[in-house]
């Protein structure tokens, strides 16, 4: 039987990590959930992000879905634990900020990190924080941000970046939200040409190696089907347009 792979973030952010695992599991059917009407995430406390995650959880594993991705780093870094304890028979990945990438690939470099206040200063990323500090980095908290991506503000968010981001020769970014890739052109006009780092391919590849220890890889017909808790048509609209952009 095939069954689907289930997506969810608070909005149509996870698309970007969506599109990674697309590219190394072609053939899978997909569920996207946007759960934009409780977008922000980032600003809520732990117990509530917790019952807006547990809901879509809930959801999915009533679709039948073979594993669970949370394309979201607020709600892996304040919920995964729980949610993994709570439900133990389900693969569940998460995102989290490619803060390790820049301890492999680039522990030299001045780095800045960018994610919401509930990702900053969650334990979990703090625990990763001290674990590869590099010495050089500064960690941003970004309020809102996401909300201004998820609403396509572009000029306010030409201007929360100028009055945000320090005039600093930054040299790499890690994009510790998954909205955040789809404003790399803005945060470069800032800071001139930068390294990037997300956590989309890492996960992608977690998952893939997951399903296939567990022989749920199905050969099947690719599909998707999207969802959005406000049941805004724009957003779907949005959703299938970025996802056939090739970037
Ligand atoms: N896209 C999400 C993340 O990766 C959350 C944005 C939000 O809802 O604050 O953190």
């Amino acid at each position: 039987m095939n069954r689907p792979i289930g997506i969810l973030d608070s909005g149509i952010g996870g698309v970007t990590v969506l599109k990674e695992i697309i590219k190394l599991l072609p053939n899978q059917q997909y569920i996207y959930y946007s759960d934009s009407i409780n977008n922000p995430y980032g600003e809520k406390t732990k117990d509530e992000v917790f019952k807006c995650v547990d809901k879509i959880v809930k959801f999915f594993i009533d679709k039948n879905c073979k594993a669970i991705v949370f394309a979201c780093n607020t709600a892996t870094a304040l919920t995964i634990n729980e949610i993994r304890n709570k439900y133990k028979d389900i693969i569940i990945v998460g995102i989290e900020p490619a803060y390790k990438m820049i301890h492999d690939f680039a522990n030299n470099k001045k780095t800045l990190v960018m994610a919401t206040p509930g990702t900053i200063n969650s334990e979990k990323f703090i625990n990763l924080y001290n674990k590869y500090d590099n010495g050089n980095t500064m960690l941003l908290s970004c309020p809102s941000l996401a909300t201004l991506i998820e609403e396509e503000k572009d000029e306010e968010i030409k201007k929360y970046l100028q009055e945000k981001i320090p005039k600093d020769n930054f040299e790499a970014v890690v994009l510790g939200c998954t909205h955040y890739p789809l404003i790399k052109k803005q945060i470069e006009e800032i800071l001139g040409h930068i390294e990037f780092y997300d956590g989309g391919y890492g996960v992608a590849l977690r998952l893939k190696n997951l399903l296939e220890e567990n022989n749920l890889i199905s050969d099947s017909t690719y599909n998707i089907l999207f969802y959005d808790s406000s049941n805004n048509s724009d957003k779907e609209k949005r959703f299938y347009e970025l996802l056939k952009e090739r970037k």
